[in-house]
């Protein structure tokens, strides 16, 4: 059992892949720019088995709501496409640890924009293979299910990850924020948060609800103590 806090106050991402594309100015309607942030994930059919949008779609939502942008590649070769990203508007850009070859230099690419740097891990990927880049990230994305796919249900064994990032962070005072995806509703985002969880991105929890406004609401209550 770790007594480490979590860090700051804890932060709902909805992603609009769950979301009505046809509808998405509605969609993005309920995120509350104060305080949630939205989730962009970019799959390329290569890096993951699925394909959604580039810097176009990104550079719509931009338009749409003043939130913060937070886009998740799951792309190879992410290292392309930093720079056409943040102009399109992202805030955050996380890149996938398993598609890089020189990371550190991939994250510096990203700071160098302005942008927020963070890394992803897949489920197989294990916590001592991102932990040496830990010092040099704004956000570690531990990925809860398998990336590629809305909908899928929550691993709880990738809490081992979170609480090891968080034990790191507090010896070595650091100040990146953790955060999960996939699976993610108001039972899993307890058990994220209490693991030393920040941020929790949630598709389907929010999006596929009856009512989204109200799905959100119940996910930043479920994570507020
Ligand atoms: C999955 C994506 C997630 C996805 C989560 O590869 O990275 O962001 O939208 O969707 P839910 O919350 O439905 O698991
Ligand atoms: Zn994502």
């Amino acid at each position: 059992m770790t007594t480490t806090p979590p860090s700051a106050s804890p932060i709902i991402a909805p992603s609009i892949l769950s979301a009505d594309f046809s509808r998405l100015a509605d969609e993005l309607a309920i995120v509350d720019a104060a305080r949630d942030w939205a989730h962009c994930d970019v799959m390329d059919n290569h890096f993951v088995p699925n394909l959604t949008f580039g810097p176009l779609i990104v550079g719509a939502v931009r338009k749409l709501t003043r939130a913060t942008l937070d886009v998740h590649l799951m792309m190879e070769r992410p290292w392309l496409m930093v720079d056409a990203f943040r102009e399109a508007g992202a805030d955050h850009i996380i890149v996938h640890l398993e598609a890089c070859r020189e990371t550190r230099e991939v994250l510096r690419q990203i700071r160098a924009t302005g942008a927020k740097a963070g890394l992803a891990v897949r489920p197989a990927t294990p916590y001592a293979a991102v932990a040496p880049y830990l010092p040099d990230l704004d956000l570690l994305l531990v990925m809860t299910v398998e990336p590629g796919f809305g909908g899928q249900a929550f691993m709880p064994e990738m809490m081992e990850k979170v609480s090891a990032a968080r034990e790191l962070r507090a010896k070595k005072n650091l100040a990146f924020q953790i955060e999960v995806d996939g699976g993610i509703d108001e039972h899993t985002a307890r058990t994220a948060r209490a693991a030393g969880a920040d941020v929790f991105v949630a598709g389907h929890a929010v999006f596929r609800a009856p009512d989204a406004r109200a799905a959100l609401a119940g996910l930043r209550a479920a994570v507020t103590p």
